[in-house]
């Protein structure tokens, strides 16, 4: 029986009331407020679904809907991310795509049969009295679940309805939030749109130079945000930036930003975007780093400061970002062992279903730890689209895009993560500065 990951520290004293899921018709305790992919985490139940086409085990990675690691039939809905998911009682919960479960899935056999390269086009080409069966086995083998159980809903029209605002923030993490409240208190209309059920973004993770936690500097922010008469909009997102009406002729820049939120879509026409969509953790590059247990350190971070959730038992935290002391320091802090290797490189994770021991190198010296998480810090890539689509100059950095500067087109404005790394005082200083010109 794995141990239960959770800590009764931070968010434990906030934990809603005790609830039951069923995961593949197996009974797993969670709590209210908890996500899918947290509670299940927290029961230790690491491979949450397989891959399309070698059904290699997956598990959580990002743990803000980015990665689909964790795409799984939830009440008869396929390919819902567990991670983003409210958890609540009587859920049901299965892994898909895997026979007769995602934990042990004797499709898995693909992996070890084509340590290569499978090239369903190629196979049987030259038979072609095989090749329709070969190909029903193949579909039946790999793609992304069933469809839903449900009857289909006729499509509706969604409501539309307009917003007014002069400058539209998109992303309420430490910049997005500074921009807006600069915006904001300089007299301009603001409306702040936030993905995440509690505007803050990273800024929920983390404590500023004067150890102050953020989610008190969001909510104070926030507060003063609501007081100069800006409308915030959490768990909704601005999904495009239109150029053009629908008869094609040009608008006025920026252009007309259409919003997603939970209710229905909004159409605003700013004098103004702020794009501090922030960016995304993605795997880092070594052998085994698609293996359940390795996952991005602000995941952990948001498993440890949202839910009271450790990402594992013994640790070890890879990577050059700020993250990485974060992550190492607050884990540490919470009850995790930290695996301490400064200056070693990961060579390999390894293990089965999850991760079981690293090699590591350093020089000429090569060694090996047990332990059943690998957080990576720092991989991480930009948020660009909404730049993009104002038709923003990009520029590579690294393995990435960002836009070029803080003026990445006419009318749009860029701050934060989606500019490139940087410290949590950079970030919130560059959003107070960008806010307050866009509002000019
Ligand atoms: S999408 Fe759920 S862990 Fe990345």
């Amino acid at each position: 029986m794995p141990k239960d990951l959770r800590v009764a520290t931070g968010p434990a004293a906030l934990r809603g009331k005790p609830i039951t899921l069923r995961l593949d018709g197996r009974a797993i305790r969670a709590f209210e407020g908890e996500t899918v992919g947290a509670a299940l985490h927290a029961a230790g139940e690491r491979v949450l679904m397989r891959s399309i086409k070698y059904h290699r085990p997956r598990g959580l990675f990002c743990c803000t809907g980015k990665c689909a690691g964790c795409l799984m039939r939830v009440d008869g809905t396929p390919n819902v991310r567990a991670c983003v998911t409210p958890a609540h009682d009587g859920m049901v919960v299965e892994t898909q795509n895997a026979f007769p479960s995602a934990r042990r899935d004797l499709f898995a056999v693909v992996d070890k049969a084509y340590p290569r390269v499978l090239d369903v086009h190629e196979q049987l080409a030259r038979a072609p009295l095989l090749r329709p069966i070969h190909h029903a086995i193949v579909r039946r083998m790999a793609g992304f679940g069933k469809l839903p159980d449900l009857k289909p809903v006729p499509p509706r029209r969604p409501a539309i309805r307009p917003l007014e605002a002069d400058v539209l923030v998109a992303g309420g993490g430490p910049s997005g939030l500074a921009a807006a409240l600069a915006a904001a208190e300089a007299g301009a209309r603001v409306a702040l749109v936030d993905e995440g059920d509690r505007v803050g973004g990273s800024l929920l993770l983390t404590s500023d130079d004067e150890g102050r936690h953020g989610a008190a500097r969001a909510e104070e922010t926030l507060q003063r945000l609501r007081a100069a008469g800006a409308t915030v909009l959490p768990r909704s997102v601005v999904f495009g930036l239109y150029g053009t009406d629908g008869h094609g002729d040009a608008l006025p820049a920026p252009g007309l930003a259409a919003i997603l939120t939970p209710e229905r879509i909004l159409e605003c026409s700013p004098r103004t975007v702020i794009v501090a969509s922030g960016a995304h953790e993605t795997p880092p590059l070594f052998p085994g780093n698609d293996l359940p247990g390795v996952m991005g350190a602000r995941a952990a971070l948001i498993l440890l400061h949202r839910h009271g959730v450790l990402a594992g038992e013994r640790i070890l935290v890879s990577g050059e970002s700020a993250w990485r002391r974060a992550a190492a320091d607050d884990l540490a802090k919470a009850g995790a062992e930290i695996v301490s290797a400064p200056g070693a490189r990961v060579a390999e994770a390894r293990g089965g279903r999850r991760v079981e021991s690293v090699a590591l190198s350093k020089g000429e010296e090569t060694w090996s730890e047990e332990v059943d998480c690998v957080l990576a810090a720092g991989n991480e890539t930009p948020r660009v689209e909404l730049v993009q689509q104002a038709g923003g100059r990009l520029v590579a950095q690294g393995w990435a895009l960002a836009p070029e500067g803080e003026r990445a087109a006419p009318r749009v404005f860029a701050c934060g993560s989606v500019l490139g790394p940087a410290t949590l005082a950079e970030r919130l200083a560059q959003g107070a500065r960008v806010g307050r010109e866009a509002a000019r």
